[in-house]
């Protein structure tokens, strides 16, 4: 399963999920949540099994996008929450636990306990990737999820302009600091182009998250442009992000192949011969 696999112990509940993602960057409001749910989503349509949760306590968006409500909650006997089933992909948020409803599963004050006991007590079953949306900063949630959760892999997130990419560089450091595989960044909100026009705008200026995986040696999986967005148009039907979030989920799948088969190579073989 994942990388720092032998330091930790792992819940019961992760042991049959092969791979967890983690989705970071340390600046707020750049596409975290609305990139995570469509990777998973891309995962989903090529076959895989997913689950995605949002560890976000702050300002959980998952459970809007995926329209869901805390009373669709289930807790089998053993206290073990039921991940709920949307568009194909499990899931389970913060925003769908509520004190009144289920004061059984909050025991801890912290707020990176109790996403470790959201992530541990959830009934996930088999998955291939299970991608984990995580609150912006670089504080104790973030740590905890790096230090305590046997990810796999993660992806940075960023915008184009300076405020974003210097809080990223904390993220990315943060993320190198304790050996998480970073498989790639993500540029998001690269441009705004107006439909028939061939100008780009670009207006948090341009290349910003490029320059910063040559910066640290990342590979860049995307620069994804600005859409407009509808109640009927959103980010899952606009047919430039759909196509970039395909190629986005193949690179994933293919850089933590390679992870895997880096580690493995990494284990010293034994010849015994009679
Ligand atoms: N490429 C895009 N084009 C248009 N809108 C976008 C794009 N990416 C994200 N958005 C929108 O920007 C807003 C912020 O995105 P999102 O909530 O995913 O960011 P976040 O990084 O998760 O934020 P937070 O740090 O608060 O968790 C959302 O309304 C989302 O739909
Ligand atoms: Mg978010």
């Amino acid at each position: 399963m994942a990388q720092t696999e032998n330091k930790l112990r792992i819940p019961e509940t992760l042991r049959k999920v092969k791979n967890i993602v983690g989705i970071f960057s340390a600046k707020g409001g750049v596409g975290k949540s609305a990139i995570s749910l469509q990777i998973a989503l891309a995962l989903k349509d090529k076959g895989f099994k997913v689950g995605l949760v949002d560890a976000d306590i702050y300002g959980p968006s998952q459970s809007v996008m995926l329209n869901s409500s805390p009373g669709e909650l289930q807790l089998t006997q053993d206290q073990i929450i039921e991940p709920l089933a949307k568009e194909g992909i499990k899931f389970i948020s913060m925003g769908l636990i509520s004190n009144e409803k289920m004061p059984v599963i909050w025991r801890g004050p912290m707020v990176s306990g109790a996403v470790m006991q959201l992530l541990s007590q959830t009934n996930w079953g088999e998955l291939d990737y299970l991608i984990v949306d995580t609150p912006p900063g670089t504080g104790d949630v973030q740590l905890t999820l790096l230090q305590r959760i046997p990810l796999t892999s993660s992806i940075v997130v960023t915008t184009p302009q300076k405020v974003a990419i210097s809080d990223c560089k904390k993220g990315i450091e943060m993320i190198n600091k304790l050996n998480i595989p970073i498989s790639g960044l993500i540029e998001n909100m690269s441009w705004f182009q107006p439909d028939q026009s061939e100008k780009k705008y670009y207006l948090f200026g341009k290349d910003g998250g490029k320059n910063l995986s040559v910066e640290y040696s990342l590979d860049l999986l995307a620069q994804l442009p600005l859409v407009e967005l509808s109640e009927e148009d959103n980010i899952q039907n606009n047919p430039i992000l759909k196509k970039e979030f395909v190629n986005i989920s193949d690179k994933l799948a293919v850089s933590i192949n390679n992870l895997k088969e880096k580690k493995s190579t990494g284990i010293p073989q034994i010849n015994i011969t009679q």
